[in-house]
């Protein structure tokens, strides 16, 4: 390991993106046109985007399992990756994935968007864990836990700043078209996420879990340890990189990787970047307490 090594990115207007992303689909993606209709996943990285990917293609398919030779970004499409015109080639109704924060994120008063957050103490380790594995991307194989987390902390990683990310959605998080769920709900009770992300999109997707045996189905395709078989079968979904993107699934991680004054420098920050905001109650307090 090299201990200051630093991930590499492409710098794009300011904006650090991986190194395999082409910046003409990052700007064709800025000038797509949300339509009624469009449902967008959107999230900080590595805060459940799959998970969700996965529940939302069940859903639109009558509860089927995701399938074999098939990837889900390409299925529900990465709008920044592809590109607007790759995204406009799929069919409607469109489900579509993006890390945008919201003043860069196409919007229509008729589209919907489902936010999912994670609590940034386990984002940072997964992103940690994703940064080294995808070594074209980001060229950071031999990089330290320590030396990604400062990174992190400055918000010099790609799409950005987390806190300025949830910061950005929280406040519209009551909007009628917006569904903000965490992480960790859907965790501690994946049936009621998979309902209210139904009933979010609307009454016909409702109507396929009403059936219990496909709501029961939808639920197994979307536990961990179904999703983690089932990705090496996605047609090799991300070849490229080490670190599988259905890794360890874990509230409380961060443990495992911390410092006592890394914990304590992520706590302060988080408590002064949320204070007066909705975000400094999406978790108990004492989920980042205790190493
Ligand atoms: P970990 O690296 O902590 O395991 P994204 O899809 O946004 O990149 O997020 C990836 C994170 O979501 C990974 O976290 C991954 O394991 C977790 N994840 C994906 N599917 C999951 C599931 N069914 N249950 C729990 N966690 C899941």
């Amino acid at each position: 390991m090299i201990p200051d090594l630093k991930p590499s990115y492409i710098l794009h207007h300011n904006f650090r993106l991986p190194m395999g992303f082409p910046p003409k689909n990052f700007d064709s993606a800025l000038n797509y046109k949300a339509q009624k209709g469009d449902t967008f996943i959107v999230t900080y990285p590595k805060c459940g985007t799959t998970w969700v990917q996965n529940i939302l293609w069940m859903l639109s398919h009558q509860g089927q399992p995701f399938p074999v030779g098939k990837q889900i970004n390409r299925e529900v499409p990465h709008l920044e990756e592809f590109g607007a015109d790759f995204v406009k080639s799929s069919p409607q109704p469109r489900f579509i994935k993006t890390h945008f924060p919201y003043d860069l994120t196409p919007h229509h008063p008729e589209a919907k968007y489902i936010y999912i957050a994670r609590n940034p103490f386990d984002c940072v380790v997964s992103f940690y864990y994703h940064t080294q594995g995808f070594i074209k991307h980001y060229n950071f194989s031999e990089g330290t836990f320590d030396s990604f987390f400062e990174c992190f902390m400055k918000g010099e990683v790609d799409w950005g700043d987390y806190f300025a990310h949830l910061l950005s959605w929280i406040d519209r998080k009551d909007e009628e078209n917006i569904l903000f769920l965490t992480y960790e709900s859907i965790q501690e009770d994946t049936r009621s996420a998979v309902i209210k992300i139904a009933d979010f999109i609307g009454p016909d997707y409702r109507k396929i879990i009403e059936r219990e045996q496909t709501l029961e189905a939808i639920i197994y395709h979307a536990s961990f340890s179904q999703m983690s078989k089932d990705q090496s079968r996605w047609s090799s979904e991300r070849p490229d990189t080490l670190t599988p993107f259905i890794r360890k699934g874990k509230i409380g991680d961060w443990k495992c990787h911390f410092s006592a004054d890394q914990q304590n420098r992520l706590m302060k920050k988080f408590q002064e970047k949320t204070a007066g905001t909705a975000a400094l109650s999406l978790w108990e307090l004492s989920l980042f307490s205790g190493l």
